[in-house]
């Protein structure tokens, strides 16, 4: 059967459109993924402007149309149902398949949305509609549940693609498969085995130019609600029944459910970044001077917490989260930390560490113990490591490629589900209004540190956090950065 696919973007003049979208057509393209016949309309509030497809393959845009809409106005948007259907007729296709990609700011969300649905662009009736809208989903759980409830009034679940672009990582995929492929690792996953799980987020760069937005949201909600509840709901989900998106996305949604209410005067930690000096005597900048962000904001930059799902498989194992900008180094990594194995033959061993390196020297490592050369009693604890980078250079990393093809393709396996966001926003929100009333302390941090040092106290015994290097074998608070 043949089919005309058109894809549509709100905002296509933005960066959104610009940075990550037409690469990832382009890159699709180029490996021959994109399906055939593959129409792209761009829509916009300003007029058409000459350069607007100039990011987009020669191939595509020399067919591509730009259309000025204003959000909230449903001619506009019978216009372009009008442009579908003679797209349509023009066409020898016998399916006419439509995505409407929002890549707007979030606060046009509901006017396209109504639009869309009144406009009948939603129906499915020559081939598949699909709508995809970026994070955030809401500001908390109310505007979350009212933004769903709208796509329901025109979309099925199925129809709906939330992206979180930390599910299209490659090394985010591999998580269920390394756990799940290899009984060496999932034996062990639970309580009896595992001492406690650590997931960290760290960026080196500030906000940059994003200060408007960010400062509304802050780390918990730019970074926690979404990314980090992703990972820790990979990592500590019960074993789905069969590898389809509806099982291990029930399964995700069951962790969350099981977070007990994490106790904030205990086992939070909020941080700020604060005009510092470098290492090599470079100068930052503070949170607060940034472009967009108030002189006395308390908008936390760093973010820590332990937390603890209440069932059979984790109880009383905590999870360490942290995020933050302005740390030493980019890096995303889960660091399963197992219990200490009682043996005859020393009382000095370490424990075994399974790391996933998501982000950069994406990999493995898995600490173990062996035998010293030469020594009766003693042992050592060594390395085994395995990197990406080394597989061949095939390793894509780039999400948007990932999850543009999984759109195309209907699978929605990658992309957050209704329930799975209301819940996250139940988790944050009890946070978030503990925040407000000030009730969080919030403490400064210098640039290139790894944040407040009390973040280290949430540990309460021996253990502390892993601190990472830019290389998945090394870590410690000073190294190679
Ligand atoms: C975004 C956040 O969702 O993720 C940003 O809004 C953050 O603040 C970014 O910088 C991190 O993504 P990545 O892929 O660079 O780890």
């Amino acid at each position: 059967m043949n089919s005309l696919n058109i894809f549509i973007i709100f905002g296509v003049t933005g960066d959104l459109a610009n940075r990550k979208i037409f690469p990832a057509i382009n890159a699709l393209l180029k490996r021959n993924e994109l399906p055939k016949n593959t129409f792209v309309i761009g829509c916009g509030r300003g007029d058409k402007k000459a350069n607007t497809f100039k990011n987009l393959d020669e191939k595509i845009s020399k067919n591509s149309e730009y259309i000025k809409v204003d959000t909230s106005n449903l001619d506009d948007f019978k216009i372009l149902k009008k442009k579908l259907n003679s797209l349509k007729s023009k066409s020898k296709a016998d399916k006419i398949n439509l995505i409407s990609y929002l890549s707007t700011p979030p606060q046009s969300y509901d006017d396209i949305i109504i639009n869309i649905i009144k406009s009948e662009i939603n129906k499915e009736v020559f081939g598949y509609s699909r709508i995809v809208i970026e994070k955030p989903f809401g500001q908390n759980l109310n505007s979350a549940k009212k933004l769903n409830k709208l796509l329901k009034t025109g979309f099925n679940e199925n129809q709906i693609f939330r992206i979180d672009h930390y599910l299209g990582k490659e090394t985010v995929q591999n998580i269920l498969v390394s756990r799940y492929s290899n009984l060496v690792f999932n034996a062990l996953w639970n309580r009896e085995h595992i001492s406690y799980v650590e997931i960290t987020a760290a960026e080196s760069i500030g906000i940059k130019k994003r200060g408007e937005y960010y400062d509304k949201s802050g780390a918990l909600k730019d970074m926690i609600q979404n990314h980090l509840l992703e990972l820790l709901s990979l990592i500590a989900m019960n074993d789905p029944k069969e590898n389809s998106p509806d099982s291990i996305r029930d399964e995700k949604v069951n962790v969350l459910k099981s977070i007990k209410k994490v106790d904030y005067k205990n086992n939070i930690v909020r941080g700020q970044y604060i005009k510092s000096k470098g290492r090599k005597g470079e100068q930052y900048n503070s949170y607060r001077s940034s472009e967009g962000v108030s002189n006395n904001s308390k908008t936390e930059t760093y973010f820590a917490c332990k937390l603890f799902i209440e069932n059979e498989r984790w109880k009383d194992i905590p999870f360490f989260i942290r995020t933050g900008k302005r740390m030493p180094t980019k890096v995303t990594e889960i660091v399963i930390n197992f219990k200490k194995n009682k043996t005859i033959f020393s009382d000095n061993d370490q424990s075994n560490m399974l790391i996933f390196r998501l982000q950069p020297d994406e990999g493995l490592l898995v600490k173990f113990n062996l035998k010293k050369p030469g020594k009766k009693n003693q042992l050592i604890n060594k390395n085994l490591e395995f990197h990406y980078k080394n597989l061949s250079n095939e390793f894509n990393t780039n999400s948007y490629e990932t999850l543009l093809l999984d759109i195309f393709n209907g699978d929605t396996m990658l992309f957050s589900r209704s329930d799975f966001v209301e819940m996250a926003w139940k988790i944050v929100d009890p946070i978030s209004d503990e925040i407000e009333k000030d009730n969080i302390k919030l403490y400064g941090y210098k640039s290139g540190t790894w944040g407040p040092k009390i973040a280290d106290n949430l540990f309460r015994n021996e253990n502390t956090w892993r601190y990472p290097c830019k290389n998945l074998v090394n870590d410690g608070e000073i190294c190679e950065l």
